[in-house]
C-alpha cells in the first residue's frame, strides 16, 4: 500500500461551546469534548484508511484547562502512526481569544481506531510517513502507547511489551 503523510488525514473541527454543553461551573462538559474528539479522530482515521473505522480505545486524555461557555474550540486530529489495521490519532485542542484571536492549547488526547470491513473484521491500512519533527516524535512514541493500551486491555502480556518496558529500564 502507498504510504500516506499525517497531513493527508488532518481534520479540523471548529465549534462553539453552548449553554447545554457546560457543567455547573459553566465550562465545557468533559463528555462533550470526548464526543467532539471522537468525531474528529474518526474522520482522520477514515481519511487515512478510506475504510470503515471504529474506536478501539481512548489512550490518553488530559483535561489540562477548562473551556468556558462561549469559547470557540478547534480540534485538530491527525493520524500519528499506522500499524496493521489500527491507527493512532493525536488530537490537539485549542481555544481562541475573542478579541485578539490568539489561540491557546487547552487539551490533547490520543485515540486508537481500527479499520474494518462490512463484517467488522480488521483490515490493513496504509503505512504512515511522518514529516515534521513533532510528527516523528509522536510516531516514535506510538508503539509503546499501543503496547500500554493492549496490556491495560488484557490483550498483551506485560512481559511482551518490550518497547514499553524499555521506557522504565532506560537510564
Ligand atoms: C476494535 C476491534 C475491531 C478490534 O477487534 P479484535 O478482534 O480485538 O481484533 P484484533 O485483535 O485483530 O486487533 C485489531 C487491531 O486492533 C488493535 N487493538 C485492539 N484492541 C486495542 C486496544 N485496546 N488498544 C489499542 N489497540 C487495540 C490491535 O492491536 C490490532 O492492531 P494491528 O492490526 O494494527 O496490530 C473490536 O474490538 C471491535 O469491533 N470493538 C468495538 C468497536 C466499537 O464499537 N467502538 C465504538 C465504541 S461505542
Amino acid at each position: 500500500m502507498t504510504p500516506k503523510y499525517p497531513a493527508d488525514s488532518l481534520t479540523v473541527l471548529t465549534d462553539l461551546v453552548l449553554p447545554s454543553e457546560t457543567n455547573p461551573l459553566n465550562n465545557l462538559f468533559g463528555g462533550e469534548l470526548l464526543a467532539r474528539m471522537d468525531r474528529a479522530a474518526s474522520i482522520a482515521a477514515r481519511r487515512h484508511s478510506r475504510r470503515i473505522v471504529v474506536t478501539a480505545s481512548v489512550n490518553h486524555v488530559a483535561f489540562n484547562r477548562s473551556i468556558p461557555l462561549g469559547s470557540v474550540v478547534t480540534i485538530e486530529a491527525k493520524v500519528s502512526r499506522a500499524f496493521t489495521s489500527s491507527m493512532e490519532i493525536y488530537l490537539d485542542v485549542w481555544i481562541e481569544d475573542r478579541e485578539s484571536g490568539i489561540r491557546t492549547k487547552a487539551n490533547e488526547a490520543i485515540y486508537t481506531f481500527v479499520a474494518v470491513d462490512e463484517m467488522g473484521n480488521p483490515v490493513p491500512v496504509p503505512p504512515l510517513e511522518p514529516q515534521t519533527e513533532e510528527e516523528q516524535a509522536r510516531f516514535a512514541a506510538a508503539l509503546r502507547r499501543k503496547q500500554l493500551s493492549l496490556v491495560l486491555a488484557g490483550k498483551m502480556k506485560a512481559n511482551d511489551a518490550t518497547e514499553l518496558k524499555a521506557l522504565f529500564t532506560e537510564n
